[in-house]
């Protein structure tokens, strides 16, 4: 009966034995271990997460990437191809441009918080600060090459279709403007106020076939047609 007993818990107390010697000698190296490198390494294993989520909105279908990047995939990698043929951005060690681009259109598609997106895409605050911003300024470097004004041209669209043509011949664009929500330091909230809010007002024209031909994001005034439109100053379109 003794040795009955004995048995029965010698099993699980080697068991436990060999757990403590385990967690002992874990926590051993984990104080020996150079904390800083540790965290600050990034992962083999995220990078590989990392990778697999990218791959996820590409290969997840059309319906995926546009609710993902409000973007289908054709148009987000031409996107992606030009900043990276014009050199704007360059792959970073562990980021792709197209996950730098990703980043980007995620948050102003869905107004994501920093905190978020360290979830998401498993990087801290600092970086993706830093690719919003680096995304921003090449994509406003491409501007110029997005927004064309009209060619005073009367438009194949208009042309093409009885119900327009001859009557909007001379229409040069459709104008309409929106609120964007914006985050500002208190001392600028003054010139960002609106009925809900801090608001940014933007001022869009496109043609007839949806391309943008001027934006004007900011504060403006509505000028008489004996001014030209320039930045402020928003003028009739002549013969609308
Ligand atoms: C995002 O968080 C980091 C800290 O984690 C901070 O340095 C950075 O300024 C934040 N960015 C924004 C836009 O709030």
């Amino acid at each position: 009966m003794d040795s009955w007993v004995h048995n029965e818990y010698a099993i699980p107390l080697t068991t436990a034995f060999t757990t403590i010697v385990v967690v002992v000698a874990f926590l051993f190296e984990e104080m020996h271990e150079p904390r800083v490198s540790r965290s600050q390494q990034p992962s083999l294993f995220r990078d590989l997460t990392r990778k697999r989520h990218m791959e996820n909105i590409l290969i997840g279908g059309q319906d995926y990437c546009v609710s993902y990047l409000r973007m289908d995939v054709g148009s987000f990698m031409h996107l992606s191809s030009i900043i990276r043929d014009r050199h704007l951005l360059v792959d970073s060690r562990h980021v792709s441009i197209e996950e730098q681009v990703a980043i980007f259109l995620y948050i102003v598609g869905h107004n994501t918080k920093n905190r978020t997106m360290r979830i998401e895409f498993l990087q801290s605050g600092e970086t993706i600060s830093r690719y919003f911003n680096n995304v921003l300024r090449a994509i406003c470097t491409l501007s110029d090459d997005f927004v064309q004004p009209p060619s005073g041209i009367c438009h194949l669209e208009i042309q093409a279709n009885p119900n327009w043509y001859p009557h909007f011949k001379d229409c040069v664009g459709l104008l309409d403007g929106t609120h964007v929500d914006v985050s500002v330091p208190t001392l600028e909230l003054p010139h960002f106020r609106g009925q809900k809010g801090p608001m940014q007002n933007v001022l869009a024209v496109v043609n007839p076939d949806l391309r943008f031909t001027y934006v004007l994001a900011g504060k403006y005034y509505l000028v008489d047609a004996g001014y030209t439109t320039m930045n402020g100053f928003i003028a009739p379109y002549q013969g609308v």
